[in-house]
């Protein structure tokens, strides 16, 4: 027990100063660039280069600490390599291999621990099994099957020594919030430390990824445009998912898409839909829409429109039916331009502000409603966006900033980053508010905030 427990620690603290250096490396990096930038002797175009030149660097070390520290560490940097809408193109190159090409582990091992689960030889469960695996990403690698009767099948093996990393991870995490929390008093983190703490652990268990996949499935069993693959239970435990074997493209290949002759802002649109359908309609939804998690292909009878495809439920994310009630108000009063309102629903969320009043919070809702209006037609969020059309919210939160956020919407304002890089990505533009609208009139005439069936009125 000592000698696991010494194990532990010694790992936990080479994360630390992995993680620890690389950081360190490119933050003094990023102040020679600086330095040199002041120095003032180069062209721009130099300049240019020599900026693009360190950030692919940079790039570069990223993904080699991540790929070779895995876990949570991973899973952060593929969210970072996700967000094309603040970050520039060569971390994104760099980074976005992260979401399903990881490299994978040697097939005598993947071997073992799939017949572990199984308790039974390969051959015996699988007609063909192949060796090389199709994606390998934060957490297991998936490998192309037949069943006995020639259904091809997705099987998702977890990596043998994943458990105990995300659990260092997981301290590591928590000690550096402590650290945190310790220089920066004004900020309360333990509401996104107790919503990590909650939901890392879940991901390792697939039988609950496979249970969230059937839940969400549900919600569009009508639509033809959103697909769930199925999940094959009598193979699927703990470690190991079998779901249908599905072949399409990732979801941020835009010359694929465009290849293919499929319309990216329908497939915009769909997506935003979709997630407007599981937040505000059933409170419940995939909180993971990195590109590695969604796939396109043309709708099997229709080669005209595009589908999309859901895979990965091991994040996923139920809103408490209190929660859901006050969000559903809050965009509801962000639409009809009530600051008021929105004011009394961000208290009600649970947000604070480092003066503790309701003025500092009716202030910020204005500028927010501000703000919506002037990006209507802008599906991704990114800073200059947001100083361009407004000067005042940035003022007024740096006056007084927001020092409580509340845990139920840490995963929901996961969703909307990503979504925003993906908008990114695709480049394309939608009305949001015309979107949300039908949705957020729920809030308003809705009378029971836990009813699962409420449907948006059709417009
Ligand atoms: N049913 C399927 N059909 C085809 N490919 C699949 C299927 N399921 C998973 N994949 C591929 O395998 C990759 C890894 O699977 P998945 O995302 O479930 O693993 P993960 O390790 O939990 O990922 P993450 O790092 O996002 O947490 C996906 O990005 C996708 O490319
Ligand atoms: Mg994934």
């Amino acid at each position: 027990m000592a000698r696991v427990q010494r194990r532990e620690a010694r790992q936990r603290l080479y994360r630390a100063s992995r993680i620890g250096t690389t950081f360190a490396r490119i933050y003094l990096g990023t102040k020679t660039q600086q330095f040199l930038d002041r120095a003032s002797i180069e062209s721009e175009a130099q300049k240019t280069k020599r900026w693009s030149r360190f950030h692919r660097r940079s790039g570069q070390q990223i993904y080699a600490a991540a790929t070779e520290l895995r876990g949570f560490i991973l899973k952060g940097c593929q969210f970072l390599g996700a967000r094309a809408d603040i970050l520039p193109p060569e971390y994104i190159q760099a980074l976005s291999t992260l979401q399903d090409q990881v490299p994978p582990h040697d097939f005598g091992e993947i071997r073992s621990q799939i017949e572990l689960e199984l308790r039974a030889p390969l051959e015996t469960v699988f007609r063909d099994f192949s060796k090389e695996s199709v994606a390998a990403a934060s957490l297991a690698q998936v490998h192309l099957a037949q069943l006995p009767n020639g259904e091809p099948v997705a099987v998702k093996v977890q990596y043998p020594e994943i458990e105990e990393l995300v659990h260092s991870d997981l301290a590591n995490l928590r000690a550096l919030f402590k650290a945190v929390g310790l220089l920066e008093r004004d900020f309360d983190l333990i509401p996104l430390m107790e919503e990590l703490g909650h939901h890392i652990p879940l991901e390792l268990d697939f039988v609950h990824e496979g249970i969230n996949a059937e839940k969400i499935s549900e919600f569009f069993k009508d639509r033809d445009d959103i697909h769930v693959p199925r999940i094959h239970w009598e193979t699927t435990s703990r470690r190991l998912l079998v779901s249908d074997y599905i072949s399409g493209m990732k979801i941020s290949d835009v010359e694929a898409i465009d290849r293919a002759g499929l319309d990216r802002s329908q497939i915009m649109q769909s997506l935003a839909e979709a997630y407007c359908e599981q937040i505000f309609v059933h409170g419940f939804f995939h909180a993971d829409p990195h590109p590695g998690n969604l796939m396109v292909r043309p709708i099997p009878g229709d080669k005209t429109r595009g589908q999309i495809v859901f895979l990965d439920f091991g994040l996923a994310k139920q809103l408490p039916p209190d929660f859901r009630k006050n969000f559903l108000g809050l965009v509801s009063s962000l639409i009809s331009g009530d600051s008021e309102a929105m004011s009394a629903n961000l208290l009600d969320l649970g947000f604070e502000t480092r003066d503790q009043s309701r003025d500092s919070l009716e202030k910020i809702s204005s500028a927010l409603i501000q703000l919506s209006r002037r990006l209507r037609h802008q599906t991704y969020l990114d800073p200059e966006a947001i100083k361009e059309a407004s000067q005042e919210l940035p003022r007024l939160i740096r006056e007084n900033p927001i020092v409580r956020i509340p845990e139920h919407l840490v995963l929901l304002a996961r969703v909307i980053a990503l979504l925003s890089g993906l908008g990114r990505t695709l480049s394309v533009k939608l009305d949001m508010l015309a979107l949300i609208l039908p949705y957020a009139a729920l809030g308003v005439s809705r009378t029971s905030p836990g009813n699962e069936t409420t449907r948006p009125p059709s417009e």
